[in-house]
């Protein structure tokens, strides 16, 4: 077979690298499955001191895979050097929900976190560096880190709302008994949270009788308004149940469509969904990072616009919106004291 012509070398960084979902991530990222077969890559992988060891134990694996594409790893536990240069960013690495603790005691330790990442990010990333918020609370961390890096073009940086997208399309194609690649064009609004609004309304399916809407095919609206919106806004909790873990593979290759697509750009016809700042779109208040519908071309991506939003599907929006709008109270409080 032959070779891709390769790229010149970029730098990408994972944070939390020793984690579930970095320890997923990492492999993934090396064989291409991020940037593209033809794009090799330097990995950066940041870990908390506790980590130290284990994230060695990583970088060992790593050598041990023998990855023609991975031409460098930097392994450290200081952020200046795990941001120096990199030209994509991952941003895993949070503190977790533990036993106990309520939403506002985590956005009170990860709002420290980020608003520290927020200035490594801003000193030391190469220009254009492309950011990937997938730590928890993931669209108020994202906007923690714009407000504490504002020479940081707000588009370069996104929260992951792919995962949340890619379990919607599962779902129908479940409900359908289709491939999920013959799924396509749900929508994933707001928080990436249980008040999150999964949309088949504009989804479609291939069958043999051509691309049908979704709507038409399951034909039972009472699914679609409650079984399927519930099934996605509980698909997270519902995997720690099962696993005593949170989702890390499916996280990790959402992380990877989610990058992938930005960069290399959306199928033809085809959305995703993202978490990126609002510009006031489909009247979603702007200050807040929310997941809308968008197609990526040329590494810049765009909100799809007129898609039609009923009754029952605005009141969702609003409601996820009206959580963002708490949780970036929150954070403020926390960044003012
Ligand atoms: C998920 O969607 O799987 C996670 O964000 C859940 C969590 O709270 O870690």
């Amino acid at each position: 077979r032959d070779e891709p012509k390769l790229k010149q070398p970029v730098k990408v960084l994972v944070t939390g690298a020793a984690g579930q979902i970095g320890y997923a991530i990492v492999s993934m990222i090396a064989r291409g499955l991020m940037l593209g077969p033809d794009q090799p890559v330097v990995l950066h992988m940041l870990d908390i001191p506790r980590m130290a060891d284990a994230l060695n134990g990583v970088r060992m694996e790593l050598v041990d895979a023998a990855l023609p594409l991975l031409r460098g790893v930097v392994v450290t536990t200081d952020e200046a050097e795990a941001f120096q240069g990199v030209n994509f960013a991952v941003l895993i690495g949070g503190w977790p929900r533990k036993e106990g603790m309520e939403r506002k005691d985590l956005i009170a330790k990860n709002v420290a976190i980020y608003k520290s990442q927020a200035s490594a990010l801003q000193q030391h990333a190469a220009p254009n560096c492309k950011v990937l918020v997938v730590a928890n609370p993931a669209n108020t961390n994202a906007l923690m880190l714009k407000e504490f890096a504002p020479a940081v073009p707000a588009r370069n940086i996104t929260c992951l709302t792919r995962l949340d997208h890619n379990r919607a399309l599962g779902q129908i194609a479940e409900k359908l008994g289709v491939h999920v690649g013959d799924v396509r064009n749900a929508v994933v609004w707001g928080n990436h949270s249980s008040t999150q609004f999964p949309d088949a309304s504009h989804a479609t399916a291939r069958t043999e009788h051509g691309e049908k809407p979704v709507r038409e095919l399951v034909a039972d609206e009472k699914w679609l308004r409650e079984e399927f919106v519930g099934t996605v806004q509980q698909r997270g909790a519902a995997v720690i149940k099962a696993r005593k873990q949170s989702s890390s593979l499916s996280a990790a290759s959402a992380a990877c469509d989610h990058m992938r697509d930005w960069i290399l750009g959306t199928p033809k016809g085809m959305w995703v969904s993202m978490g990126v700042y609002s510009d006031g779109s489909y009247g979603v208040p702007e200050g807040i990072f929310y997941s809308f519908p968008v197609t990526c071309e040329k590494g810049e991506w765009s909100i799809v616009q007129g898609l039609q939003v009923d009754d029952f599907a605005r009141s969702k929006m609003e409601l996820s919106a009206n959580e963002l709008d708490e949780e970036r109270s929150m954070a403020y409080e926390f960044v003012s004291t």
